[in-house]
């Protein structure tokens, strides 16, 4: 039996064996808690936002687009509460002077974890997780700058922008997958927590007194979008912020967590963020951020925003740890990938038997006909059948087609079904509409 320790060991190599994430600057030596992602990773992240934009962009009426700059005016995050708020208390060893966060169980007492020091600790001071950095060719306080720390403020800013351009009203919503920056103390657990992530956030307007009932309806939308990545459901379950757990800006939140190898951990928050964003943009911008309404033009007021905010990186952690699973087949073991055909990097790999009596030239040309398709496929003809399968169990491919002496005869050619394990002879011309059909979307 595998521990959490174990299996997360056993993902993470997995994840550089296969291509889908390295240790970023690997060649030297690595940097703390950056990953990069493969050519298959990449395929894969991309793949769970393409789906995220759908169901929140494409699918709907009432939700637009925005793709805001990473850095913005200084004064944005002194409004949202960031320069302020946005720190952990940390404690520095007054021997070696590493930091440690104030609430780390392993510095109870006054023994240092690191070099064993008891001088003790220094008082908790706080420490802002914001990257700050200077614009321009002179570094003084006037030219700071952050790496922003959440997409949301992004959203706010161009709030009356994509109000008048779009012509929505209220409720309406806006969504945006970017880049964000937290120099977090305590990083860790592979993608789950890291200093550079991508976050896939929207926020929806709403009218004060009907901020409760959209909170709900959008709890069971986001919950409904994580099971439709064919998540198992007794691995997800929500937790509610207790008081003294609200961000700064929250009225109300809930955080759908997914067991992971190493516990129970938030993936995505849905908040009540009241009108606290864009009430202090008015005041700190001065510019006027009320929503006035077109059929009552004395109805005026600063909409309430319920956000659902989600990691990219650590939802693509999710579906990695989710479809991790060894099995024994035939008698051999085996590493599958069990990933939703939609995510699949690759849907389908093509074979032919033997590299001769023409199986590899058949091969190539379903291989052609399935790029011409815009479907991703991978062409191997390196090794035994069985080792083939295997490579692409590990890399999570739905599909696998062996050309066969058959082929040449009649045209068809197996399709192996990575779940079941069931093979099917397809006519090759039906090749790319057989897998496109299973993979949907
Ligand atoms: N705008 C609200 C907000 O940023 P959050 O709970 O701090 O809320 C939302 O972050 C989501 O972003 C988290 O649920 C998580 O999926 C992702 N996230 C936050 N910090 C992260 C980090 N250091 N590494 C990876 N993902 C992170």
């Amino acid at each position: 039996m595998s521990n959490g320790n174990d299996l997360m060991d056993k993902l993470v190599s997995l994840c550089k064996r296969r291509g889908y994430v390295f240790q970023s600057s690997e060649i030297y030596g690595g940097t703390g808690s950056v990953w990069d992602y493969g050519p298959l990773g990449v395929e894969l992240k991309n793949n769970v936002k393409r789906a995220w934009w759908r169901t929140m962009v494409h699918e709907r009426d009432d939700i637009e687009g925005l793709d805001a700059a990473i850095l913005m005016h200084p004064r944005v995050w002194e409004a949202s509460g960031h320069v302020e708020g946005f720190t952990d208390p940390l404690v520095e060893c007054r021997n070696c002077h590493r930091r440690f966060r104030a609430d780390n169980p392993d510095i109870q007492g006054d023994q240092c974890p690191v070099c064993g020091s008891k001088d003790g600790f220094t008082e908790p001071r706080n420490f802002n997780l914001m990257f700050r950095t200077f614009m321009g060719p002179v570094e003084d306080d006037a030219s700071v700058v952050y790496l922003r720390p959440e997409t949301a403020q992004g959203i706010y800013v161009n709030f009356q922008n994509v109000l008048t351009t779009s012509r929505q009203r209220i409720p309406f919503g806006i969504a945006q997958i970017g880049k964000a920056f937290r120099n977090e103390i305590t990083p860790g657990n592979f993608i789950f927590r890291t200093r550079e992530f991508e976050q896939m956030e929207m926020q929806f307007f709403v009218e004060p007194g009907t901020d409760e009932e959209w909170f709900e309806t959008w709890r069971e939308r986001r919950l409904a979008w994580v099971r439709s990545l064919g998540i198992r459901a007794d691995k997800l379950r929500w937790h509610e912020h207790a008081p003294d757990e609200l961000a700064h800006y929250a009225k109300r939140a809930f955080d759908i967590e997914y067991e992971f190898p190493f516990g129970w951990q938030e993936v995505e928050g849905v908040h009540n963020r009241t009108d606290f964003d864009l009430t202090r943009h008015q005041q700190y911008s001065g510019k006027r951020l009320e929503y006035i309404d077109p059929n009552d033009r004395d109805k005026r007021y600063i909409p309430y925003i319920i956000e659902t905010s989600a990691g990219a990186d650590r939802m693509t952690l999710v579906v990695l740890a989710d479809a991790y699973r060894e099995e024994v087949v035939e008698g051999e073991q085996r590493v599958v990938l069990g990933l939703h055909p939609a995510l699949a990097p690759i849907k389908a790999a093509i074979f032919p038997l033997v590299k001769k009596d023409g199986l590899p030239e058949i091969a190539t040309k379903i291989h052609d006909a399935f790029r011409a398709a815009g479907i991703p496929s991978f062409y191997d003809d390196s090794g035994s059948i069985g080792k083939r399968y295997r490579r692409q169990d590990e890399a999570g491919t739905p599909f696998c087609i062996t050309v066969d002496g058959q082929t040449s005869e009649d045209g068809t050619a197996t399709v192996r079904d990575r779940d079941t394990l069931a093979q099917e002879r397809v006519s090759s011309d039906r090749l790319t509409e057989y897998v496109r059909e299973r993979v949907g979307r």
